[in-house]
This record gives structure tokens, sequence and C-alpha cells, in this order.
């Protein structure tokens, strides 16, 4: 692709990957400028859907968000693989979540009556319930909860056939890390500029940095989105068998530590994943391994003898109302599609329609319509307050 696109997307994570695609297919002539596409935090996400295990309390406006966004991701896979001729992993497993001790089994208990308020599918089960649903649960374990309806997909496999798609779509992908926004003397975004002091020109950017978005630079300061670095440690596991260890991802409560276990149809499992505000670093450290470990050991006493594949850690985008940013901004032709904290994945499908739709017609359909991607400044107390 010579000169300028109409589209320029600033990060090829899921979400920049995904919006990219779609709005190729709608014809848009489209680059993502990225060093390494799918190589950031969708390579360490668990790839779990879940809308109604991440539904907690105070986030009532966000449940309907996520039932919609989980609604969309079958006939998304099925679109992904068709394009492609590559799998994705989707398999609708659902979850069975445990508690270790007494206090794990009564917070077990309180979502279950706020999901079961909010009409969400999941029904208290018994300890020895949930050893038959997993086996290789601990009998200590004291009982927990189903929610049939979760899904999952292969995070890697499905950014790899993202990657395929877009190159199959015709968009050009540009391996550079983007440094600023160009925006130009009519004060609109007409480009972005790389770490090299290349400019790509563009009729619209897309910025799509995940929690690197705050980092890009030449965005005007009340429109630069309020995305905060979120680090989550994962640990990578290998079962002695090929096939899926155990059907529905497993999330234990263990001694008030929350940790999920995600089963590949391969035998692998991904062990996550910690929560925390350091700031912008990715370093693996071996207190949080640690006590991924330590803790999953306590449900599933048999991971001692699993191979140990890989620890690593990455950056969720968090966001002060844990709400994406999808949509306009006041610098004309800057869109934003980031801050999607816990459920990037999740939130893949329904983000990259809202944003193909946007760029083809100039309006967010709904439900993200609900989420304005300047609501913050909403919030803002006024200047000199
Ligand atoms: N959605 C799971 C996580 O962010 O760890």
């Amino acid at each position: 692709m010579a000169g300028s696109a109409d589209v320029v997307v600033a990060g090829g994570g899921v979400i920049g990957l995904s919006a990219a695609w779609l709005s190729a297919e709608e014809g848009i002539s489209v680059r993502v400028v990225d060093p390494a596409p799918g190589r950031g935090a969708a390579w360490v996400a668990g790839g779990m859907l879940a809308p109604v295990a991440e539904a907690t309390f105070g986030e009532e406006a966000l449940v309907g968000l996520f039932l919609d966004a989980a609604a969309r991701w079958p006939a998304f896979a099925a679109r992904l693989t068709e394009a492609t001729g590559m799998e994705t992993g989707f398999q609708q497993c659902g979850t069975v979540a445990v508690a270790l001790d007494a206090s794990d089994r009564a917070e077990i208990d309180q979502l279950l009556d706020f999901r079961h308020e909010l009409g969400l599918d999941t029904s208290r089960l018994s300890s020895s319930e949930c050893r038959s649903l997993v086996p290789g649960l601990s009998p200590a374990i004291r009982g927990g909860a189903l929610m049939p309806g979760e899904q999952q997909v292969d995070n890697r496999a499905v950014v790899l056939a993202l990657v395929e798609a877009c190159t199959r779509a015709g968009v050009d992908l540009v391996a550079e890390r983007v440094a600023s926004v160009s925006v130009g003397r009519d004060g609109a975004a007409d480009g972005v500029v790389t770490q090299g002091g290349t400019l790509i020109p563009a009729g619209t950017v897309v910025l799509a940095a995940g929690a690197e978005t705050p980092r890009i630079g030449g965005v005007p300061a009340a429109v630069v989105p309020p995305v905060r670095p979120v680090k989550g440690h994962v640990v990578r596991l290998q079962t002695a068998g090929t096939h899926q260890a155990f059907d529905h991802i497993v999330r234990g409560l263990v001694h008030g530590h929350h940790c999920y276990l995600v089963p590949r149809a391969d035998g692998s499992v991904v062990l996550g994943a910690t929560s925390e505000e350091r700031g912008y670093e990715t370093t693996v450290r071996a207190g949080a391994v640690h006590m991924l470990l330590d803790d999953a050991r306590l449900l599933l006493p048999g991971i001692d003898e699993w191979e140990l594949l890989e620890c690593i850690a990455g950056l969720r985008p968090g966001s002060p109302d844990n709400a994406p940013f999808v949509g306009p901004t006041a610098v004309p032709n800057l869109v934003l599609a980031t801050g999607h904290y816990r459920n990037g994945f999740l939130l893949t499908p329904i983000t990259a329609e809202a944003v193909a739709a946007y760029l083809a017609t100039g309006s967010i359909p709904p439900p993200l319509d609900a989420f304005p991607a300047d609501r913050h400044l909403a919030a803002a107390p006024p200047a000199g307050a």
C-alpha cells in the first residue's frame, strides 16, 4: 500500500488487529503500526470469554455489554476461521468456580446472589459436584458455582489468525512503534509518527495501543484516556496428556486470592493471573509465580507433576470504571479503541464491529455507545475547581 491510507491503527493487539481486519473487509484501506503484532498483552492473556465470572458488585452497567459481547463470539470465530483456514480454539466450555475455605465459600455465595439478581445463568455446586465436573480437584474444596455458558479461545491462535486475516484483507502491517499522533494545523489528526520519525499519513487515526495508549504523544492532555497499566502474571503448564486436562475453566478462590486455570485442547493449561498496579514493567517476579502455583496446587494437587512451560507477564489497559473507551474524541479524526482491562478478548468482536461501523457511518452502535470515549471529561472537575 503506497501513499496515505484511509485509516492508521496505532497498536496491533487483539483490538487493533480485529478492528483493522473488519474495517478492511468493508473496503477501507488500513495500516496497522506495531513492532510485534499480537505479542503484547494479547499473547499473555488467558483467552476466557467470561461475562458471568467477570460480573462483580457495582458493575451492573457492564454486564449487558459483556453478554452482548460474548454472544458475538461464535460467529466471529467462525468468520475468522473461514477467512484464514486457521483454528481459534473457540469452545463453550463453561466455568466451575471453586472455594477453598469457608470464607471463600461465603464470597462465592454472595456473588451467586448478586448474579442471580441480574438474571445470569449460574448455579450453586456442592464439593462433590465440583469434583465430578473437574477430576483432580482437591477433596478439601468447599464447593462452588457453575457458569455453563462461559466460553474460551486460544489467545495466541486468535492473534495469529488475525494477522493472517489482516494480511489477506490487504491491511498493511508496519513493524514500527508509534511515538505520537500527528495533528494538523486544523486541529485534526492526520496520521502517526513512528519512533524512527516517519510520518504515516491517514484520514483517521485509531488509537488501539492498550496500556501504552497514554504514552503516545501528540494527543491533547484532556483527550488522553485515563488508561493505566495493570500487570498480570501468567504461568503456562503442560499436563502429561495431549488432550484437554478437564472440560471446564476453573476459577479458584484460595484463602481470598483469585486464580484461574484454562484448559486448552492440547493438554496445556493457562494459570493466571495476578493483578498488580506497578506501572509500566513486565518483569516476571518469583513471588508472583510462587503465589499462583501455591494457590493452584491447593485446588489441583496433581499440578506438581505438570511441566512448567512458561512464566510471563503483561499489562492490562485498566480504566476507572472498567469499561472500554471506543469511539470518537474531541480531536477530529482521532478514534479510541482501548481500556478493555480484563476483557480484551471478550470485547474483541463487539469493539471491532463498532470501529468498522463508526468508520463507515460516523456513529458508534449500541451497546458501546452507552460508554462514550470522552465520558471521563464529564466526570472531571472543571478547570480551576
Ligand atoms: N480476564 C482475566 C485477566 O485479566 O486476568
